[in-house]
């Protein structure tokens, strides 16, 4: 059967590294108010005039590499994120043109934190049909620019990173489903009717005027809000139902999973999560410490990290699973 197989990853992150102490510089806040509740320890912004697209280009570069993989034998290009480089085109346009693979196809996939596990599956889709053979799949974030740096958005403006990170997804042919590389499968979800708990409300056509007023600047509707308790507390819910989902159509147990690589909100979500299913703590692979929230990047930095750093190998089994604005989630589950 032809299924689709993760060939290899990569990922960059912007060389700036900003301590949870130098945030105190913009606003009031402590490194043992956001370690206590999230984990982390610092992130990479960017610096100057770069972009969604230039990072996601970078970790593309490398995972091409990493795959051994000419960028004239790719067949599409998808790219998840949350900020991308302009409101229109889609970034993955632009991240085409910066990769020089004209002509083929480039989608954006908007589903925020759970947007790496819909470009998975959507990728996974194509390349089951036999539609194509190879697809670069990338999570790219540049939330630096868009986050309001003060105390009044300091609940929000803590969490997030900039970086990307990607992978190269390939046609294999499964002659041993117990032993062959290849995704087992992918599991969607969304509830819209939290839209509004995890968001950025403007500029957009969802208001009476115009698209981009004075008067969404002054009342901050341009900086992403969140209810954090009812994001954490969905989040805990949802992650293992999904976790769960992608287990049981596989017939599998959560002790046979070599590696979870979850998304990375708040390292409390995933202690929680690995809690429920008894996992051990050496089977999670967390990188929020290091690079914070970088949303739609946070899984394939994790891939990359977990690869270069001995923890993934070639034939381990691995679950993903993510929870983030919309609400979205999802999981995966791919043997490496
Ligand atoms: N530094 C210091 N104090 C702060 C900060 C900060 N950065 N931010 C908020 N506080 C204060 C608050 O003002 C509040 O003060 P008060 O009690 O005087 O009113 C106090 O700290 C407690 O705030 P809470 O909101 O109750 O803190 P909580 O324990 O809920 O933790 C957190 C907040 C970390 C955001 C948590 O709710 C969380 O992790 N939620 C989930 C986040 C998440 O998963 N997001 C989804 C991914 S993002 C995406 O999809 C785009």
């Amino acid at each position: 059967m032809v299924r689709s197989k993760i060939l290899a990853t990569g990922m960059y992150v912007p060389p700036k590294v900003v301590k949870n102490d130098d945030l105190k510089a913009f606003m009031e806040t402590s490194d043992e108010w956001i370690r206590q509740r999230t984990g982390i320890e610092q992130r990479h912004w960017v610096d100057g005039n770069v972009s969604t697209s230039d990072l996601a280009c970078e970790a593309s570069k490398i995972a091409l590499k990493n795959a051994g993989v000419d960028k004239s034998e790719l067949d599409m290009v998808i790219l998840a994120t949350l900020s991308p480089d302009h409101e229109f085109p889609g970034t993955a346009c632009f991240l085409q043109k910066k990769l020089g693979v004209p002509g083929i196809p480039a989608l954006d996939v908007r589903q925020q934190c759970t947007g790496f596990i819909y470009a998975m599956s959507i990728a996974d889709q194509f390349i089951r049909t036999g539609t194509y053979r190879k697809i670069l799949v990338a999570g790219a974030e540049v939330h630096s620019k868009g986050l309001e740096k003060n105390t009044n958005g300091r609940d929000v403006s803590v969490l997030f990173g900039d970086g990307a990170g990607a992978i190269v997804m390939a046609a294999t042919e499964v002659k041993d489903p117990k032993t062959d590389s290849y995704l087992l499968s992918t599991h969607l979800h969304a509830d819209g009717t939290y839209a509004e708990e995890l968001w950025t409300p403007a500029p957009g056509s969802g208001f009476a005027g115009d698209r981009v007023t004075q008067e969404m600047i002054d009342e901050r509707l341009i900086y992403p809000r969140m209810n954090g308790k009812t994001v954490f507390m969905h989040a805990v819910k949802r992650m293992p139902e999904a976790v769960m989902e992608a287990l049981s159509a596989n017939q599998l147990k959560p002790e046979d999973i070599d590696l979870f690589v979850f998304h990375q909100a708040n390292l409390r979500i995933n202690d929680m999560v690995a809690k429920q299913f008894g996992i051990p703590s050496e089977k999670v692979f967390n990188t929020i410490q290091k690079y914070a929230n970088t949303t739609a990047a946070t899984i394939p930095i994790g891939l990359d990290e977990a690869v270069r750093t001995g923890k993934l190998k070639k034939g381990m089994l691995v679950a993903s699973a993510a929870f983030g604005s919309g609400f979205t989630w999802g999981s995966a589950v791919y043997r490496f």
